[in-house]
């Protein structure tokens, strides 16, 4: 088997190694999900939720807050979004100031609200626009300018624009096989993918569907991308990338055992514990997160009943080691 894994490459500078990444999601990959998914190993890139470029021009905390970043996670990436090209300029130099390594432009979001500012993959429906807002941010910032697309609007059209992103000096993309349309239905189009980086010089990561470590070797076989990224199969496996790793080189995965779940759920906790956040933020955390880690495997089904009455971080962890006593009788 090809050892896609040790294939490292380059984004403008920045060594993506091994090339593996966490996918940006809203409400997940804030610095502490991405910092426990480093610490558990594997993955070469994280990026952050998409952040609002209104948010950080008209300087709104929150928005402000979800710049922050551990060391830990790098090489990382803070993704913007925005209709406007002339904030999206200023919002990518503010993400540079952070001291962040790469800035990504969300051109993937299929949410109605945001599609109706101009935003997320409404950028699809306006190359011009879209290559203008590109161009911009390229100019304005030296660190790498990246791309995460979706294959189209309606149809999959969006090589052209891509063409011209690269032309600009986009240091790399990430295409999602699916248009607009389709949001989350259907399947990813690894093939669309596969030709996207046929026809591009610059690194492709290709997104969607990657469930198991088999079918991530499986996206590096068929399409020929330079990296994997995975979404979704991180909410509930947080060992995923570490899970790939041990596929490819004919060792056990351990992402479906609870004793690695229940430890990074406690790792969870403890980072989220520890942050300069509202005990309500707090908790919510904990439980949304808590959840996702306790599906599919043995006593998860307890876990999750135990989160209705929690009311504090302090609870789950006492629920957490009663689970594991419980496992160890
Ligand atoms: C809860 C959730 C939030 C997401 N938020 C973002 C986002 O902020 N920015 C973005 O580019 N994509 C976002 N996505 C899309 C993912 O990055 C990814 O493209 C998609 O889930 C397909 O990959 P997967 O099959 O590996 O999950 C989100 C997806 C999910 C499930």
């Amino acid at each position: 088997m090809t050892d896609f894994l040790a294939r490292s490459f380059s984004i403008g500078g920045v060594l993506i190694d091994p090339p593996l990444a966490l996918a940006p999601m809203a409400e997940v990959t804030d610095t502490y999900y991405r910092s426990l998914i480093k610490e558990l190993g594997g993955a070469g890139l994280v990026v952050s939720e998409f952040i609002s470029a209104e948010g950080l021009t008209r300087k709104n905390d929150r928005s402000h807050q979800m710049l922050a970043f551990a060391e830990n996670e790098r090489p990382v990436s803070i993704q913007i979004y925005g209709g406007d090209p002339d904030r999206m300029d200023d919002a990518a130099a503010i993400v540079e100031a952070q001291g962040v390594d790469i800035v990504d432009i969300n051109m993937g979001c299929p949410v109605k609200k945001i599609v109706n500012t101009g935003a997320g993959s409404g950028m699809l429906k306006d190359f011009d626009r879209a290559a203008r807002t590109v161009d911009k941010i390229t100019k304005r910032v030296k660190i790498p300018v990246t791309v995460k697309v979706r294959k189209g609007w309606e149809s999959d059209d969006v090589l052209p624009l891509l063409q011209r992103f690269q032309d600009i000096g986009v240091s790399a993309i990430a295409i999602h096989g699916r248009t607009r349309s389709e949001a989350y239905t259907g399947a990813s189009d690894w093939k669309y993918i596969a030709m996207v980086k046929r026809e591009l010089r610059i690194p492709v990561f290709g997104n969607g569907d990657v469930k198991t470590p088999a079918d991530a070797i499986r996206m590096f076989e068929e399409t020929g991308v330079d990296g994997v990224m995975i979404g979704r199969a991180a909410l509930h496996n947080p060992f995923i990338f570490r899970d790939i790793h041990a596929y490819a080189a004919g060792r056990p995965t351990v992402g479906n055992e609870i004793e690695h779940r229940i430890d990074a759920m406690q790792r969870y906790l403890t980072k989220i514990d520890g942050a300069p956040q509202i005990d309500k933020w707090k908790l919510h955390k904990a439980r949304t997160v808590i959840g996702w880690f306790s599906k599919g495997i043995p006593h998860g089904k307890d876990i999750r009943l135990g989160l209705q009455d929690i009311t504090a971080v302090s609870d789950v962890q006492k629920l957490l080691d009663r689970s594991r006593e419980t496992i160890a009788a």
